[in-house]
């Protein structure tokens, strides 16, 4: 290491200048890294170091004296530079020898495998539905998935203490004042798209909704619907069926048909059950409980502000989670929210 106190020679002194130039050099072949050598270089070769100093000494001798310790110095710091050159390059070979092992590409080496990501099949077969409807110049809805109560029941028809508003297990959400819910269907939706637009309105609603279910293979607390509604003059019961007719065809091919059994919802008179015949089944081509339907009560509609006779509607809402898994032969509705790139994959990659 320099040694900052290190003597300064009398400029004159041969012996204690070569003591400094052999110190120098030491210090030089000492240093282990360019750093060193640097560190190194300032205490022996710097504006403080002795040799440095010694040299400024000069001017104070007389002329003759003055010669002859330029020379002496001179020399000597000839022989400390040639030194420290010296010693540059060593450490700058074994700098450059270094990084070129440190820093080497094993260009036979294998890459790591990137898989492509999948998008989940839930929001592509969404997609595909909602397609099938913006063909037929339908609107895409939206609703918020917390919800008023109001929306929710009230405005379907749902009487306050109607034991229908128990078959849906509600999440009801504090604080109860608020009277919010997390939605049980996308059914509020028919409301708000009612209310926001003018006559006639052919919309379809895809989006989450919630329900008290305990987890398994067939249930998901939070899962998905799609709703589509249509009011318009004189819509009939034939309308609704041939509308779920060619969307089933759409998702289930050409030989799907549409069964529709009697049923009771609070916002349809009358209402219905629909089945689908689903020619591609994995047991067989057979009928599928696919979801509910009906004629739009005229009490939905006097709460959307519709008092006109002539306007009529039908709605119908079901399952997405239901939809994928016996379309595509998904055994365990588990699979879906578990978020598994492996799972989505196997629908394939098309965006
Ligand atoms: N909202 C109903 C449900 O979740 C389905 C439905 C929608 C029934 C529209 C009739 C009309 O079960």
């Amino acid at each position: 290491m320099a040694d900052e106190h290190a003597p300064v020679p009398h400029p004159l002194d041969e012996t204690a200048v070569e003591q400094c130039v052999n110190q120098a050099i030491a210090a030089f072949d000492e240093a282990e890294t360019i750093e060193e050598l640097k560190a190194a270089r300032l205490a022996h070769t710097g504006d403080k170091s002795p040799i440095v100093l010694a040299n400024r000494q000069i001017k104070d001798l007389d002329k003759n004296q003055k010669k002859e310790a330029g020379k002496l110095l001179g020399t000597a710091r000839g022989r400390i530079q040639k030194a420290l050159g010296l010693r540059t390059e060593v450490l700058e070979a074994e700098h450059a020898a270094k990084m070129l092992v440190e820093e080497a590409v094993d260009i036979t080496a294998a890459p790591p495998r990137r898989p492509l990501g999948s998008r989940h099949p839930i929001t592509r077969l969404q997609e595909k539905v909602v397609d099938v409807f913006t063909a037929m110049g339908w609107e895409v809805a939206e609703g918020p998935e917390l919800e008023s109560e109001w929306f929710n029941f009230d405005a379907l028809n749902f009487a306050p203490d109607h034991p229908a508003r128990e078959m849906q297990d509600t999440f009801f959400v504090e604080p109860a004042e608020a009277h919010l819910v997390l939605r049980t269907h996308t059914s509020p939706v028919q409301i708000r798209a009612l209310l926001d637009r003018t006559l006639p309105v052919y919309v379809l609603a895809p989006g989450k909704v919630f329900r008290t279910d305990e987890l398994d293979a067939t249930h998901l607390p939070a899962f998905h619907q799609f709703e589509g509604l249509a009011v318009d003059r004189g819509l009939t019961m034939a309308d609704l069926k041939g509308t779920l007719e060619h969307f089933a065809r759409q998702m289930f091919g050409p030989e799907a048909a549409i069964r529709l059994r009697p049923s009771y919802f609070p916002f349809t008179e009358p209402s219905a059950e629909m089945d689908v015949w689903h020619p591609g089944a994995k047991g067989g081509p057979q009928w599928i409980e696919w979801g509910g339907c009906g004629m739009i009560n005229p009490n939905v509609l006097a709460a959307a502000g519709i008092k006109d006779p002539e306007y009529t509607g039908f709605a119908f809402g079901m399952g997405v989670e239901r939809t994928l898994m016996f379309r595509n032969d998904v055994p365990d509705m588990r699979d879906m929210i578990e978020g598994d790139v492996r799972f989505s994959a196997q629908f394939g990659m098309e965006v």
